[in-house]
């Protein structure tokens, strides 16, 4: 009987051909701008998602790290889920590497967290607070059963930040299923 394993899409195994491509991929130095297929792969990630440029990291912990740290400075602030991946998951990455402080808010069982809550969370400019600089969404999200983030939720949570000057980041580990799910474009998410 043929079984197919559901415990997570990680334990899938590249197919022959995906070996066949990565052994007979063109290859070069990354730093020097001189390999040809991380230049595509980028390119076609930015173009896909329709951001101005694109970064690949060797895992997506690596790029949840990078995005906090692009945001936030020792002793800032991140707002994020107390489900997220950044936060459970992580090893306090942002914290031992950055020296960022994760504020938490209780994850709601769709994934998102509550406006108000957000809004509470975030701190006026006061000499005895973290600064608030960024607010971190997973979508879909892991830990909350694969809840997808819809479009709506996000644009509200973004002009809340823009409103008081934040930066969003997205854990977009599995931001593809998200858009299938919804039937939209990538780049709506
Ligand atoms: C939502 C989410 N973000 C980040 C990651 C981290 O990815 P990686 O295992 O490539 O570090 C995972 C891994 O499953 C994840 O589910």
């Amino acid at each position: 009987m043929k079984m197919i394993d559901l415990r997570s899409d990680t334990v899938t195994k590249p197919t022959e051909a995906m070996i066949e491509a990565m052994r007979t991929a063109p290859l070069g130095d990354d730093v020097l701008g001189d390999d040809p297929t991380v230049i595509r792969l980028e390119a076609l990630a930015a173009a896909m998602t329709g951001k101005e440029a694109a970064l690949l990291t060797p895992s997506g912990t690596m790029a949840n790290l990078i995005g906090v740290l692009v945001h936030c400075g020792r002793g800032e602030e991140v707002i994020l889920g107390n489900r997220s991946h950044t936060f459970y998951y992580e090893a306090g990455g942002i914290s031992a590497y950055g020296g960022v402080h994760p504020h938490t808010l209780p994850n709601q069982p769709d994934g998102t967290l509550r406006l108000d809550d957000i809004e509470n969370a975030i701190h006026p400019d006061n000499v005895h607070f973290p600064r608030t600089r960024l607010i971190s969404l997973e979508n879909t999200h892991n830990k909350c059963g694969g809840a997808v983030l819809k479009p709506d939720y996000l644009v509200a949570v973004g002009h809340l930040a823009a409103r008081y000057g934040l930066a969003v980041h997205i854990d977009g580990a599995r931001i593809f299923n998200a858009a299938v799910a919804l039937n939209l474009d990538v780049r709506e998410l």
